[in-house]
Order: C-alpha cells, then sequence, then structure tokens
C-alpha cells in the first residue's frame, strides 16, 4: 500500500512559526512528578505556559510560587510565576486560547491490575471542548500502545476537525527519572511520535525549543511501545536478578559480589540490582499495560508476567529474613519491635507510591510485630488508614528495636549510627556493603 501523501497542511507552517518565536501557548494538563517540570522547561525557554491541575490545592501552591516536586527548586519555580511566564489554574476554558496542550495525567492500575485510563479519557473530554485549527495536542502518560489512535483520535475527529491539516496529535513518553541529578527533562533525549507526518514534524518542532535531542518515529504507537519496553526492560532484568539472589542465599554465594565482578565485563552486560521489590509509578506498573494488550490481540507474555511474580514477592521475602533473624536470636516475631528503614521507593526521593516498604510492614504487622518507620523524606505518611510519624534516628531509639529492616538505601541514613545501636540490620540494598557484622543479614 502506497502512503497517502498529505498536501502541506497551513495551520502546520502556522503553528511551527508560532512555535519557532515562542509565541505558542503551552498549556500543560497535569502537574504532577512529569507535568510541572516539563510546564517548567517550556517557560523557561520563553514560552507562556499553564498548568491545569484538579487539585485546587496545588494550583495554589504553584500560584504561590511554592514547589511541591523535589526536581522543581521552589526558587526557579517562584521567578517564573512572577515573571508570568507560568501561572496555574483550575479551569479548562484556558484551552481555548492554547496552541499546543500536552496531557500528563496519571495511568494507574485498577483494582484488576487492568489499565486505568479514566484519566486521560477525562482530560481529552476537556480538550475535546476546546480543540480548535492550529492546536497541537500530545500524550505524554504512559500507556498501552494503540491509546492515542483509538482512544484520543476518534474523540478529537468527532469534532469535524481532521488531524495532520486542522490538529495536530502525537505521542510522546515521558522518561523523568526523579531525583536522578544528570538526566533530567532537558538532556533525556525524547521520542516522538505523530499520527501523520504534519503532526510529527510540528511536535519534533515544539520539544527542540528547549530539548537537546529529539528522536522521531514513525507513529504513535511506536513511542507508547518504545516506553512499555523500557519498563519492562527494566522490569525483567530486576525480576532475574531478585530470583539469582535467592538462588544465591541458598548456595551461600554473595549475590551483590556476583553482579560487580560481572559489571567489569565492558561489553554484553549490564548490572541490574536485587532489593525488596518495585516502586513508583512506572516499573510496577507500565509492563501491566502492555501484557493487557497483548492479551487483548490473543497473545500471552510470559516473561512481563513472570518478572512482575518475581518482583511481587520480594517484599514477603525480606519481611520473612527479619522473621527468620528475629527466631535464630530466640525473639519471636509476635511483639517484636521492627523499624523499616525508607519508605520512599527509591533512595533520595520523597516518593511513596507503590512503594514495596508498605507491603514489608504490613507481613511484618501481620505476624504479629509492632513496626514504626523512618525517612527523612518521608515525615508522616499514611499507612492502611493510619496517620505513621518517621522515627528519628537516635541511637535511643535504634535501640528500642528488636530488629531493623533497609528497604531504602537514602545516601543520608547514618549507616554507622544504625549498625552500631540495631540488634539486627535487615539490609534489602547492600547499603552496609564493605562492613562486617555478625548483627548483618543481608538479601
Ligand atoms: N513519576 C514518574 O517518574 C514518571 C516517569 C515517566 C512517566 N510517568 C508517567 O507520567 C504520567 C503522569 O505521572 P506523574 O508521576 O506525573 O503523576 P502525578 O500523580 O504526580 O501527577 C498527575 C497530576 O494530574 C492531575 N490530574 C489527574 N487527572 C486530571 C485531569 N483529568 N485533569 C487535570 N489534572 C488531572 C493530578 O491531580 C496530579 O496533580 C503517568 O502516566 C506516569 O506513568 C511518570
Amino acid at each position: 500500500m502506497s502512503p497517502v501523501r498529505q498536501r502541506p497542511s497551513p495551520s502546520a507552517a502556522r503553528l511551527s512559526r508560532r512555535i519557532e518565536s515562542r509565541r505558542a501557548r503551552i498549556a500543560v494538563i497535569g502537574m504532577g512528578y512529569v507535568g510541572l517540570p516539563l510546564a517548567v522547561e517550556f517557560a523557561q525557554a520563553g514560552f507562556t505556559v499553564t498548568g491545569i491541575d484538579l487539585n485546587a490545592r496545588r494550583v495554589a501552591r504553584l500560584m504561590a510560587g511554592r514547589s511541591y516536586i523535589q526536581d522543581v527548586p521552589t526558587a526557579e519555580l517562584r521567578g517564573l510565576v512572577r515573571s508570568g511566564r507560568l501561572t496555574a489554574t483550575t479551569d479548562f476554558s484556558v484551552l481555548r486560547r492554547a496552541d499546543v496542550v500536552s496531557i500528563c495525567v496519571p495511568t494507574p492500575l485498577s483494582k484488576q491490575r487492568d489499565p486505568d485510563v479514566s484519566y486521560i479519557v477525562a482530560a481529552v473530554a476537556q480538550v475535546k471542548k476546546h480543540v480548535h485549527p492550529g492546536m497541537l495536542v500530545i500524550l505524554e502518560s504512559t500507556t498501552y500502545p494503540g491509546t492515542t489512535d483509538e482512544l484520543i483520535l476518534p474523540e478529537l475527529a468527532e469534532t469535524g476537525l481532521r488531524v495532520g491539516r486542522d490538529f495536530f496529535l502525537a505521542f510522546s513518553p515521558e522518561r523523568v527519572d526523579p531525583g536522578n541529578p544528570v538526566w533530567h527533562t532537558r538532556n533525556t533525549p525524547k521520542v516522538v511520535g505523530g499520527v501523520t507526518p504534519a503532526c510529527t514534524e510540528v511536535a519534533v518542532a515544539l520539544y527542540r525549543q528547549r530539548l537537546e535531542r529529539v528522536v522521531p518515529v514513525s507513529s504513535p504507537q511506536v513511542a507508547e511501545m518504545v516506553k512499555l519496553l523500557e519498563n519492562t526492560f527494566r522490569s525483567v532484568n530486576i525480576g532475574l536478578v531478585n530470583e539469582l539472589a535467592l538462588l544465591c542465599r541458598r548456595l551461600k554465594i554473595d549475590v551483590w559480589e556476583v553482579i560487580e565482578a560481572a559489571a567489569s565485563k565492558p561489553f554484553g552486560f549490564m548490572p541490574f540490582y536485587p532489593g525488596p521489590g518495585l516502586g513508583g509509578h512506572c516499573i510496577p506498573i507500565d509492563p501491566f499495560y502492555l501484557s493487557w494488550k497483548a492479551r487483548a490481540s490473543g497473545f500471552e507474555a510470559r516473561f512481563i508476567e513472570l518478572a512482575g511474580y518475581i518482583n511481587g514477592q520480594m517484599p514477603e521475602y525480606v519481611a520473612n529474613l527479619a522473621i527468620q533473624a528475629l527466631g535464630q536470636r530466640g525473639t519471636a516475631v509476635r511483639g517484636a519491635r521492627i523499624l523499616v528503614l525508607g519508605m520512599a521507593y527509591k533512595a533520595d526521593i520523597d516518593d511513596v507510591r507503590e512503594s514495596p516498604s508498605f507491603d514489608i510492614m504490613k507481613t511484618l504487622e501481620d505476624a504479629g510485630a509492632r513496626v514504626e518507620y523512618s525517612d527523612p523524606f518521608v515525615p508522616s505518611l499514611d499507612y492502611f488508614g493510619r496517620r505513621m510519624k518517621s522515627t528519628p534516628l537516635t541511637p535511643r531509639a535504634l535501640r528500642r528495636f528488636d530488629c531493623a529492616v533497609i528497604a531504602t538505601a537514602h545516601r543520608s541514613f547514618p549507616y554507622g549510627l544504625i549498625l552500631r545501636h540495631s540488634k539486627i540490620v535487615v539490609d534489602s540494598r547492600n547499603a552496609l556493603r564493605g562492613r562486617r557484622s555478625s548483627k548483618i543479614v543481608r538479601l
């Protein structure tokens, strides 16, 4: 089949000119971990940006110039808000005047662990009310291949506007790695796939204004699949090392030493590390978007399901290491006091979404332990409907516990102090590497 040739669209040319001259008005729907840093980048590039969020508290904080995302410094945000480059609102009617709208809403799983695209659907319903000739719509939320074409395009096309001529539609996955000091929105290459070549062209033109490298691909499906491949790649490799960690414990081999030595191979190997399980909004969730899509097309994605199964067992495995260690030292888990170190799902950030620490705590509590947590990034949290506060790490406080479990290797944890004053330390992250003590139980 020969490709359908489209005549150059005057709307595309006009939009590209507005983008290149920074006169294009940009709206970002969803001011979270992804949307806020993106809005800040566009504002810094000289665009006028409006963040739209349903959460009125977030909007009020933004308008007061106060950041709630660790990677966005308040000083930077305040300057942009004061200069009028960045504003925030709960009112979607601003879309009427927007040239570009980027959708960065959550894509969680339903209770049945199927994709929950209701946030995308709700955002698109708002865009549909205000879509107009010359508008570029980009979805950035992680989702299954086909979402842009099957879910968004038919909605927007119902307005009578033609994609690629009147309005433009693309998918561009967000790759932000919260807390990463080297790779951030600006220097992480951006993959872009438009519904038509004109759609890709204008979306590429937009990101080129600020991002260092843009990687165009042939369709939204490819761009959607790229993101899922990246996250599935991580999930599967973490599943593999987690399985290897369980085997190594049985064989009395130090898995951490094995991985470090294997990583000396300069080609064909990439180190992944075992741990207490997956957390965050991406790796535990996104592969299930892909396996759902696979199932819907009659295909069984076995690697993905198996990695999900192995990784899903890890919190319980780590909790059981603590229970066993207590038993070996003559302390019953029932009534034992256990301190979980780190609630954030990874080091040096404050995000507790999907954190395996919750499951570790739950397993220990179900076994009768009295559990507290300590995390300098998470002063308090909601634990299954109960408010908990972070326990400060003092020698006296540490001595109160029968066991400490390192679930997250925050760099600021005082590891020497923890080891000195704890009776047992279960280390699921190799945070105590290089230290020798009979108190340490390494994963
Ligand atoms: N957090 C990450 O590290 C990361 C990295 C890459 C990709 N992603 C993907 O990006 C997307 C967004 O994730 P996030 O971490 O930024 O989520 P988040 O929960 O931090 O932020 C989402 C924001 O969207 C708002 N919102 C929800 N529905 C809305 C609607 N209909 N209209 C307006 N606002 C709405 C929420 O109030 C919230 O402020 C997800 O698909 C996620 O998988 C996240």
